[in-house]
């Protein structure tokens, strides 16, 4: 039985990896930080077949802990600060979670087992204002955010080690995936929510930020098994997860409320542009400066040949499922938190 460590477990990855790892029988160790409130987040379903370590990505000493006690085999880090936007209020602690974090992981990993393989999830936002298009794993890095700039070395210092220590460390550079397990702040999840709630009558509107930024989106279930894959190779190296096709979340957006029989009217420009419900003329989405980001990145678009080919990697939701599934989810939802504010 292999053991594997995940930091980030009670995240929207961290729970399909769990639950992949679980099915093909290995010893699940996951790292918590402490909280005043404990909190399973997506693994509550699963905690019971989960060892719990309390550790930090910032606390090298907890990271070796952890090692010590799970002896992985492998570890998959998933830990981060993930909200682009919030790189912009807290830049420090993105960085001392999402690239110095990632160095405290590999020194534990290299102290304690050196043996071990590890994952990093590296992101899409390192390639931010696009040098090609579409981006694959010889695309230069051009981050526009705190967060994509602390990602870039959690990336370098993974390859780093593998060329230092002969560590068997892979990155996997995963495009925007999403899912019914999505925080709500990241756009998908906020749409297909304020669908379920303008459709069930609980909301009016919405409101985005920049709707013509496009993005590569895929399904975190896919994803994760990528993950698992690129630590079952004979080599490790670094791999691009993606779909081939990029939408605008406009289209998202069009998409998400064609699910529940809603066309949207658009009209206006700029912040004074809105959606309309075509049949009833009611306003359901409007602009707001707020969630504009001081630097966007315009375009995403991944080429997963490299994965496709070596690993036999090939997704299987597509992007119509994928809003399919998230609005039917958060579609039932909010029908049972209504019928329970109701009572
Ligand atoms: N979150 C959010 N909220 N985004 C909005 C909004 C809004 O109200 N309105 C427009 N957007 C636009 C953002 O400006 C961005 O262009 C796009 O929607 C996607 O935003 P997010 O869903 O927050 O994701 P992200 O692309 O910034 O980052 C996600 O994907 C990365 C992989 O490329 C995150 O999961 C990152 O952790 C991940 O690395």
């Amino acid at each position: 039985m292999k053991n594997a460590l995940v930091t980030g477990i009670a995240g929207q990855d961290g729970s399909y990896l769990a639950e992949l790892l679980l099915e093909k029988g290995y010893n699940v160790y996951g790292i918590m930080r402490r909280k005043a409130v404990v909190d399973y987040g997506n693994v509550v379903h699963i905690k019971d077949k989960i060892h719990f370590i309390y550790a930090d990505m910032t606390d090298v000493v907890s990271l070796i802990n952890a090692m010590k006690i799970s002896q992985a085999d492998e570890v998959y880090n998933l830990a981060a600060q993930s909200f682009v936007t919030t790189s912009w209020e807290q830049p420090l602690a993105t960085a001392q979670i999402d690239a110095l974090g990632v160095a405290n992981m590999l020194e534990a990993i290299r102290i304690v087992k050196p043996s071990c393989r590890f994952y990093q999830a590296s992101t899409s936002e390192m390639f931010g204002l696009v040098q090609e298009i579409p981006q694959r794993e010889t695309t230069p890095f051009y981050p526009r955010s705190p967060y994509g700039v602390a990602k870039v070395y959690g990336h370098w210092i993974t390859k780093n080690y593998r060329e230092s220590y002969g560590l068997f460390a892979c990155s996997g550079i995963l495009f925007n995936h999403e899912s019914e397990r999505r925080g709500k702040e990241f756009v998908t999840r906020k749409i297909t929510d304020a669908v379920a709630r303008i459709k069930q009558g609980v909301q009016d509107y919405i409101e985005l930020g920049n709707m013509d930024s496009k993005r590569d989106w895929g399904h975190s279930k896919d994803y994760v098994y990528a993950m698992w894959l690129m630590l079952q190779q004979d080599k490790a190296d670094d791999y691009v997860i993606a779909t081939n096709e990029t939408r605008t979340v406009r289209e998202f957006l069009e998409t998400a409320f064609a699910k529940v029989g809603i066309s949207v009217e658009w009209t206006g420009f700029g912040v004074d542009e809105v959606g309309m419900d075509k049949e009833t003329g009611k306003v359901i989405i409007k602009v707001n400066k707020k969630f504009f980001r001081p630097a966007e990145v315009d375009i995403l678009l991944g080429n997963p040949e490299k994965a496709e080919s070596v690993l036999g990697w090939k997704r299987e939701i597509s992007f119509d499922e994928l809003v399919e599934r998230m609005v039917k989810n958060d579609m039932e939802l909010v029908k049972r938190e209504i019928a329970y504010n109701n009572l």
